[in-house]
């Protein structure tokens, strides 16, 4: 079924869109495996994929969306895959920005964006810039992050403004998500079943959802399935099932 019939039939009868989807989009190199090919083919598949998932929500009118793209742990990975998803990272975004643009896509960069190349940093900086004003969609492109990372940061900078009364507020207003809502639902492709340093803190309370498919495979009917399953669930936030129904 064509992406954007499977888009429509889902606005028509999915009870709600999750306002946060996060996504760890795992799986592109067994898909190129798969396929004889070399783990890079893959990631050109997944970018291709992220792009059309970004359309996709959209479309369902879902206002966060953030995408772990590459870990702080992923540096560890073959020089030359790294230098190619480096390569693939900056090529996207100069193709991509004005689409996005067009489509009052915000795009915003998490993660630590100075262990990236000069040149990186400036591809991310422009697009960031074009797209600041924009009020549809807020995609999140988690890049050289790790949970970690994000919560030592806003601690150090909670630090460096001399706060010793550190509360939960305070540390989250320091976060690098600071401005946008805590993941509502949180999908992992790609078989395996954790969390792999992504967000520790906004996903304290998300709905888990772990698919099979690999990445590349992911499509809008499998998002909608991941939708239509966070419908059936029962957000309790610590209280009882009868105080929340
Ligand atoms: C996820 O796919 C993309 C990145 C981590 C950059 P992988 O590259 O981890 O694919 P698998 O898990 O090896 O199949
Ligand atoms: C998580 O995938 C990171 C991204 C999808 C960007 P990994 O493939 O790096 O995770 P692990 O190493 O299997 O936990
Ligand atoms: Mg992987």
């Amino acid at each position: 079924m064509p992406d954007q019939q499977v888009t429509e039939q889902a606005m028509q009868h999915t009870a709600k869109i999750p306002p946060h989807i996060a996504i760890i989009m795992d799986g592109n190199g067994r898909w190129a495996q798969k396929r004889g090919k070399k783990r890079v083919f893959g990631h050109k598949a997944g970018m291709e994929r992220a792009r059309e998932m970004a359309e996709t929500c959209g479309e369902l009118g879902v206002k966060y969306l953030t995408l772990f793209a590459f870990s702080s742990e992923n540096w560890k990975r073959p020089q030359e895959e790294v230098s190619f998803l480096m390569d693939l990272f900056a090529t996207s975004l100069k193709n991509e920005s004005k689409k996005l643009h067009k489509n009052n896509v915000k795009l915003t960069v998490i993660g630590d964006k100075l262990g990236f190349d000069k040149r990186l940093q400036k591809a991310i900086d422009n697009a960031e810039q074009l797209t600041r004003d924009n009020d549809g969609l807020n995609l999140q492109i988690a890049a050289n992050y790790g949970g970690r990372w994000d919560i030592a940061q806003a601690a150090s900078k909670l630090a460096q403004q001399g706060v010793t009364e550190i509360t939960e507020d305070l540390l989250g207003q320091q976060l690098i998500t600071a401005d946008g809502p805590e993941a509502d639902l949180l999908i992992r492709t790609g078989g395996e079943q954790r969390i792999s340093n992504f967000l520790l803190w906004q996903a304290a309370y998300s709905e888990l959802y772990f698919s099979d498919l690999l990445w590349p495979d992911f499509d809008a009917q499998a998002l909608k399935q991941a939708i239509d399953d966070f419908n059936r669930r029962q957000r309790r936030f610590g209280q009882t099932g009868e105080q929340v129904s």
